[in-house]
């Protein structure tokens, strides 16, 4: 586990960069938490805050409000960083079909930017990278390894694999020691409200009509939030992990129809469901092989369907009561 370490999160007040802020700053580390609190969904900032409000500003953290795309964000960093963990993206398959070119120059150049900052820190030991499964895009074979063929079918997945590509460079030519993190559709409290299980706990609390894209027998891996945390936080610890990419996912992936009887189940609602047209960038699976990060990064999934369901939900009838 990471102590007592100057460590840079971006994308801090995201889902995904919020767990890590609150395991990390729980183990003394002194956190620099950059982020343009972006407006692709709302709720963030009070988030953060509420994290943070257990700990003293300057002593425990900072937080830098800057768009990674600028360069900004380097004059206000004063410390010799250990590690960077790298979240900040425009997330969301859908959204990328309508808007490339802003996801394009979003994701890519605040990659490049975090990279070339971090060649200036001689001290970096390791920087993670937030990648995704859905750079594999359709499949041919299942469960994906990680040397599975590259054929992205959205903006955003071109855009995770560009980084990665980054990374290659980066490690190659200047020995910068990063590691791509391919996550697999992570779930969880505190979950993308554009993601499917937020979106159907959401609409079932609410008693309304859930709407299925396609058949419902697409099969997803979903993640819970905690094992990409510890799947973070392994692969920062192993000096192996370095220029390397490992799929962090659950390799246990279940149907989407599936995923619905155990969200009725433990709602208790009527079930209210359609079917619609598959949309664009969808995938028919993901479903990944995790063997590399189980050997070389005693990589172990513990929480099951059930459990990160239950978590999930307890969570969202939580927020939803407060408004
Ligand atoms: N959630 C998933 O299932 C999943 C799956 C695969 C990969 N990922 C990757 O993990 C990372 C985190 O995902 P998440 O679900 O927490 O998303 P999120 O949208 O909750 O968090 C991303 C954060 O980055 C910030 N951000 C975006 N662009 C920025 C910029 N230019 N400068 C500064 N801050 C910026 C946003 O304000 C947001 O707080 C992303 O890189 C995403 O691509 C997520």
């Amino acid at each position: 586990m990471l102590k007592n370490k100057t460590i840079i999160i971006t994308g801090a007040a995201g889902f995904i960069g919020s767990h890590l802020t609150e395991i990390l700053l729980k183990n003394s580390n002194f956190l620099i938490l950059i982020d343009n609190f972006n407006e692709y969904y709302l709720g963030k900032e009070e988030r953060l805050e509420a994290i943070l409000s257990n700990y003293q500003s300057n002593k425990d953290y900072i937080v830098i409000r800057e768009d990674l795309t600028k360069k900004l964000f380097i004059n206000k960093i004063h410390h010799e960083i250990d590690y960077i963990f790298h979240f900040a993206a425009q997330a969301g398959v859908r959204y990328s079909i309508n808007k490339a070119a802003e996801v394009t120059q979003n994701n890519i150049i605040s990659t490049v930017n975090i990279f070339e900052y971090a060649l200036k820190n001689d001290k970096i030991q390791k920087i993670a990278y937030a990648s995704s499964s859905s750079v594999y895009g359709n499949p041919i074979y299942t469960p994906c390894d990680e040397d599975h063929p590259k054929n992205p079918i959205s903006p955003y997945a071109v855009s995770k694999l560009c980084g990665e590509l980054y990374a290659d460079y980066y490690y190659r030519e200047y020995s910068l020691p990063i590691t791509s993190l391919r996550f697999y559709t992570v779930y969880g409290p505190r979950g993308r409200p554009d993601m499917s299980i937020s979106k159907f706990f959401n609409f079932m609390l609410k008693d309304k009509e859930i709407s299925i894209y396609g058949t419902g027998e697409q099969l997803r891996d979903f993640t819970y939030i905690s094992d990409i945390i510890n799947g973070l936080i392994l692969a920062c610890e192993k000096d192996a992990s370095n220029g390397e990419a490992f799929n962090l996912g659950s390799s246990n992936p279940i149907s989407v129809n599936d995923l619905i009887e155990k969200m009725y189940t433990i709602t208790n609602k009527p079930k209210k469901v359609k079917y619609i047209d598959k949309q664009q960038g969808d995938v028919d699976i993901t479903y990944s092989n995790i063997n590399k990060a189980r050997n070389l990064l005693k990589f172990s999934p513990k929480v099951d369907i059930e459990e990160g369901l239950m978590n999930q939900y307890q969570w969202q009838n939580k927020e939803l009561s407060k408004h």
